[in-house]
């Protein structure tokens, strides 16, 4: 088994190989094709693969926005999984954002895939999206500790440090809120200066 960066010739068919495990139903996609491909031909070293002799086997894929790397795709063929490829494949991952003066990884992680990233040291944040119409005139005076606050065309996000997942904390942000959507988001820093 080997990791490297993805060549170009090999990116679309990385790109494939994601979806049919992240987005086995073909679903409409979250980040189309056209974006994954731009972000590669400017950041190739956040685009890596791993191989067992040619075959990809996982992959893992970045995108920079200013001072943060979003991980936005990483998966690990059925049959390889569990086997420490995916360790391997973040251990990359994280060198090439340090070396690209990235000060944070950011991601969105579901079910089980939490426990992998909590396990590689990330931290959780809540992160609260509100309608703009539906924001409480209180929000800024609920007791939660607030890191960050966007705007985002009709929508209010706020990012909120918790200690550990915590559902019952998910459920009564939701409402506290009057959020439409409330996920965990993970978090490595390298901003240590
Ligand atoms: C989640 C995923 C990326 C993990 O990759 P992997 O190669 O299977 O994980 P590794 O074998 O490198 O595991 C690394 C560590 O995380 C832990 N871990 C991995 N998967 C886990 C899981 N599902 N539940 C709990 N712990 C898990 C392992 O125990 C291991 O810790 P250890 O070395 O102390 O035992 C992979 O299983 C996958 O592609 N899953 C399907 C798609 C998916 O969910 N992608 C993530 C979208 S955000």
């Amino acid at each position: 088994m080997i990791i490297k960066q993805i060549s170009k010739k090999e990116i679309k068919n990385a790109d494939l190989f994601q979806q049919a495990i992240l987005n086995p139903n073909k679903c409409k996609r979250f980040r189309p094709w056209s974006v994954v491909y731009k972000n590669f031909l400017r950041n190739p070293s956040l685009f890596i693969g791993a191989y067992d002799k040619n075959k990809i086997i996982g992959i893992v894929f970045g995108y920079i926005k200013k001072n943060k790397v979003l991980l936005g795709e990483m998966a690990i063929s059925n049959d390889y999984q569990r086997k420490g490829i995916g360790r391997k494949l973040i251990f990359e991952f994280e060198k090439n954002v340090k070396k690209l003066n990235k000060k944070y990884i950011e991601l969105g992680a579901f079910g089980s895939a939490q426990n992998f990233y909590l396990n590689l040291g990330y931290t959780p944040i809540l992160f609260v999206q509100i309608y703009k119409n539906k924001v409480k005139k209180n929000y800024n005076k609920l007791n939660y500790n607030v890191l960050k606050e966007t705007n985002y065309i009709d929508a209010k996000r706020l990012f909120i440090k918790i200690d550990k997942l915590d559902d019952k904390l998910k459920q009564k942000a939701e409402k506290d809120f009057n959020a439409y959507n409330v996920i965990y988001l993970f978090r490595k820093n390298f901003d240590f200066g």
